[in-house]
């Protein structure tokens, strides 16, 4: 798929098919989260694929706004080490996995975590220490239905030189 397009075209998932997805898609979709823009190169993240059923029920019930995570094959989980830049870095990560689950035909959905009290509680159960922060969820699965979210048109958002009060 070309870039811009997968970029305009992008939207979130919260129906998916149980087929599951082949591992070096996976590996594909967080080779692109790697390779995302980071403060200083620092490059804090770690990512957690979690396909268990088991695990992802447990992730789902935690998770107040995710519980699709049960029913999606696949659940990314982004962490990144406690430095000054983690939640920027770990959200652009995000967003690269979110477009390349796309490119790859696939639904995803980003599942908020690192405002939730329960981040932590979500990072402990899939292992990760104490100085990693569990930045967010993205359930990713063969989409059965896809959100039609309102966007806001181009001439609202977007201002030459100048913010526009409006
Ligand atoms: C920081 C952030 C947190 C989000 N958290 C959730 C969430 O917890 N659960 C959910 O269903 N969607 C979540 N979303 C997805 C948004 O609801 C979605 O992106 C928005 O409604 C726009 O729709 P679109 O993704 O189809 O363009 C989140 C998105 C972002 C960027």
């Amino acid at each position: 798929m070309e870039a811009i397009e997968c970029l305009k075209t992008r939207r979130s998932t919260r129906s998916y098919r149980t087929d599951p997805v082949p591992r070096e898609v996976i590996e594909d979709i967080i080779d692109c989260g790697r390779l995302a823009a980071t403060g200083n190169n620092v490059q804090p993240w770690r990512f957690v694929v979690v396909t268990d059923p088991a695990k992802r029920a447990e992730i789902a019930r935690i998770a107040e706004y995710g519980k699709f995570i049960k029913d999606a094959p696949v659940c990314v989980a982004v962490l990144c080490e406690n430095v000054k830049l983690y939640l920027e870095d770990g959200s652009n990560a995000m967003q690269n996995i979110l477009l390349a689950a796309h490119a790859h035909g696939l639904g995803s959905c980003w599942v908020c975590a690192d405002k939730k009290p329960y981040a932590p509680l979500l990072a402990k159960l899939i292992g990760a220490p104490d100085n990693f922060n569990l930045v967010a969820l993205a359930a990713i699965g063969w989409a059965e239905k896809t959100s039609n979210a309102p966007k806001k048109p181009l001439s609202e958002v977007l201002d030459w030189e100048q913010f526009q009060m409006r």
